[in-house]
Parts: structure tokens; C-alpha cells; sequence
């Protein structure tokens, strides 16, 4: 894939991962679009990168989603690649009744149910310009985290779900990618520290092999340790997530909390 000269909405892009690839593809000579809920991190994304276009935009609301296309077909008629990065993550214990029902459904609106409504609000215009989806699943995809379990499970429901995606959308001359990160350093895993078996990588490192793996055409592109993950989970999946369960057990939250 030719990777200047796109024009690109990136959900998500105002910190992290999402951010770093809007650098990345801004100074490869795109046009680039983030959202993300927060005006006062999009304030700061502008301030610092003048060429970024920011719109305020929360994939967890349908309302939200139907008003960027509008907004975003109307004033950038030449869209053709869509990266779905916005996400969260929660880790949860499942062992005590929730004290709020809604909170658990918070990572299946933002990875999943976001992904889906985002990619479908799009598809026309990304069809017409026979464009490319991005979307950003997780190693976690392939075995879950026991720790947080709603977020791999919505993980693993991108992964499956781009699957299908990719072959409804091949006549229709869309590309359909999927970047599977391993662990990156970004607000997201703020508490993680460092050492152990985690390999923590930083976005620097994510978006080189990734635009590196674009440039070559791969459409399922993992990234460090989520290679082994993918191994590991067809290989021997008992062992890999007993080991994963190992691994997070302690952050795991004390019940009630
Ligand atoms: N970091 C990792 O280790 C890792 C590993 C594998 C996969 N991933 C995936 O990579 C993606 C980016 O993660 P990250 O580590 O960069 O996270 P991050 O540093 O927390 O950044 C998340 C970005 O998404 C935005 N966002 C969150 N909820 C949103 C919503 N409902 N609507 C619109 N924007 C929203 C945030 O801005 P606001 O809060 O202002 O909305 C922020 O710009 C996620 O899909 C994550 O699951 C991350």
C-alpha cells in the first residue's frame, strides 16, 4: 500500500497509538483527521500539530458517528482510509455483581460496537474512493487477558468481525486491514510497570513495523508479541492462556472495588 497522498480519519487520534500514527501519516504527505471525546486533548493535539484536523467525535454514540460522516464526507470528499482505534480497558473482577450494570458495557461501546457503527457510517464514501479500513484489534484477540476480560472479548469480536468485513468488501475493491498491537506504552497501560514476561513497546516502534508491514501489503499485521500470541493460541491454547491468567492475576481488582 502506497501510504502519501490519503486522505485519513483516525477515531481516537487525539493520544496514544491513534496520535502517533497521525503524526506518522502527516509527514508522509496525508491529510488527517482525529476524534476523540476530550476538546481539551484535541485543543492540545492541534496546538502541537497545526497540519491535524480535529473534530470532537465519541464512537460510543450513535448520534456522534452519524454527525462525523456528514461532517467529514461534506468537508473531506476524498476519505479513502478509515482507522478505528478509538478503545478502552478496564480490568475487572467478575466475581461480585457489577455496581453498575453500564460501566460493563462501556469497552463493548467504544472497541466493538464503535468499530462496527463507525466502519458502516463510512462505507459508502470509502467505497467510492476504493479505499482501505485499519482496524485496531489486539494480540488479546487471540487469547484473553483473564484481568480484562470484556476487553479482550471485544477484541476478539473485532478480529472476527474484520474477518467477514474484508471478504464483503473485496469485490468492492476496499482493503480491509487489522493492526493487532502487542503491549504499548500510552495512557492505556499507564499502571503496567515494567519487566516481567510483558514486552512493553512504545508507539514509535508499533507505527514503524506497521507502516512497514502497510508498504508490504499484509493485511493481518502483528506486531511483536502478538505474534507469539497468535502462535501460542493455535499451538497450544490451554498453556497460553493459563499463562496470560498467571500473568494478570494481580491486577485483577479486590471484590467490591
Ligand atoms: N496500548 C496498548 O498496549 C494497546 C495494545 C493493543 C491494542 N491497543 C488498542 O489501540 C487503541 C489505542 O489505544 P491507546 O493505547 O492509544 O489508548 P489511549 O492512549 O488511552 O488513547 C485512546 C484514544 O482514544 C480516544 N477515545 C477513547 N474512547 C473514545 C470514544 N468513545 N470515542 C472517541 N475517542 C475515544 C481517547 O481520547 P478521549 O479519551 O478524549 O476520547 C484517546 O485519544 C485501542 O483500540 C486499544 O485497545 C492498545
Amino acid at each position: 500500500m502506497d501510504l502519501t497522498g490519503h486522505t485519513i480519519l483516525i477515531t481516537g487520534g487525539s493520544a496514544g497509538i491513534g496520535l502517533a500514527f497521525a503524526r506518522k501519516f502527516v509527514e508522509l504527505g496525508n491529510v488527517v483527521i482525529v476524534t476523540g471525546r476530550r476538546q481539551s486533548k484535541l485543543d492540545e493535539c492541534k496546538a502541537a500539530n497545526p497540519k491535524l484536523h480535529c473534530i470532537q467525535s465519541d464512537v460510543a454514540k450513535t448520534s456522534d458517528i452519524v454527525a462525523l460522516a456528514e461532517r467529514v464526507k461534506r468537508e473531506f470528499p476524498k476519505l479513502d482510509v478509515l482507522m478505528n482505534n478509538a478503545g478502552t480497558y478496564h480490568n475487572l473482577n467478575l466475581t461480585v455483581p457489577a455496581k453498575n450494570l453500564d460501566t460493563l458495557m462501556d469497552e463493548i461501546s467504544t472497541n466493538l460496537t464503535g468499530t462496527i457503527c463507525t466502519t458502516s457510517a463510512f462505507v459508502d464514501i470509502l467505497t467510492a474512493n476504493k479505499g482501505t479500513i485499519l482496524n485496531v484489534s489486539s494480540g488479546l484477540a487471540y487469547a484473553p487477558l483473564a484481568s480484562a476480560p470484556i476487553y479482550s472479548a471485544t477484541k476478539a469480536a473485532v478480529h472476527s468481525y474484520t474477518v467477514s468485513l474484508r471478504f464483503q468488501l473485496q469485490d468492492a475493491g476496499v482493503r480491509v486491514v487489522e493492526l493487532l498491537p502487542p503491549t504499548v506504552r500510552t495512557d492505556l497501560t499507564a499502571d503496567l510497570p515494567e519487566g516481567g514476561d510483558v514486552k512493553i513497546i512504545t508507539t514509535d516502534v508499533l507505527v514503524d513495523a506497521t507502516i512497514k508491514a502497510l508498504k508490504a501489503g499484509s493485511l493481518e499485521i502483528c506486531v511483536g508479541q502478538s505474534a507469539q500470541l497468535m502462535w501460542m493460541s493455535r499451538i497450544a491454547p490451554g498453556f497460553i492462556n493459563g499463562q496470560l491468567y498467571k500473568g494478570s492475576k494481580s491486577q485483577i481488582p479486590a471484590a467490591g472495588k
